[in-house]
């Protein structure tokens, strides 16, 4: 971790970490990205297939309803930060699925070994607010105990993490976007990804 970095040096130190295992079989660190001085900063779990091919984080199917919830939610993606709690893609082989890398989810281990690139990114951008898409960013900020389904939708304290003092009331958990495109009633889940996004817009007036 490189003292004194902006978010290029601190991209290009990412690039080479060495703090966990998943570096090995992942193709790249893919880094946050978006708006440095962003009033809004969103934190996802890990890249999926794409965003690690790719080395962008939420350009697959996950980032396309983000996208959709942020602009009916009234929010400029343009006018975001998007980085996730681990930056490299954590995956599996099954036998019956062939080639196709499935997704597993980050133990607290590699939550707390990234740690230190989240910290460091929220510490300079300083964002209004933040949200915690999905239980695994939750984790990441608020501890092992953090349950989204009973944390989303309201203002949480923000976190203290390394160099991150936060600003008060600034924290707003939701689902991950993904849990959209598993739902068998997506337009419910939807609309209540998209009313959590609007309590964080509420937060930034
Ligand atoms: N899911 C995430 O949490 N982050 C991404 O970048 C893509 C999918």
């Amino acid at each position: 971790m490189p003292a004194r970095a902006k978010l290029p040096g601190l991209r290009r130190a990412a690039a080479t970490c060495r703090g966990c295992p998943l570096h090995g079989p992942a193709s790249q660190t893919v880094f946050g990205a978006g708006d440095a001085k962003a009033p809004l900063v969103l934190v996802g779990e890990q890249p999926g297939d794409q965003e690690d091919r790719k080395g962008h984080p939420f350009v697959g199917p996950a980032g396309h309803v983000l996208n959709r919830a942020l602009e009916e939610a009234g929010i400029d993606p343009e006018r975001t930060y998007v980085t996730n709690a681990v930056k490299h893609f954590k995956f599996e082989h099954v036998p019956e699925r062939g080639k196709r890398r499935i997704h597993k989810p980050p133990n607290l281990r590699e939550l707390s070994a990234c740690r230190p690139w989240l910290a460091a990114e929220l510490a300079l951008i300083d964002p209004e607010v933040l949200v915690a898409l999905g239980a695994s960013a939750g984790k990441a900020l608020l501890g092992s105990s953090f349950r989204v389904t009973k944390q989303r939708g309201v203002l949480l304290p923000c976190p203290a993490i390394g160099d991150y003092q936060g600003r008060g009331d600034c924290l707003v958990a939701t689902i991950h976007p993904s849990a959209v495109l598993r739902a068998d009633d997506r337009e419910a889940v939807f609309a209540g990804l998209v009313s959590d996004l609007r309590v964080a817009v509420r937060a930034l007036d």
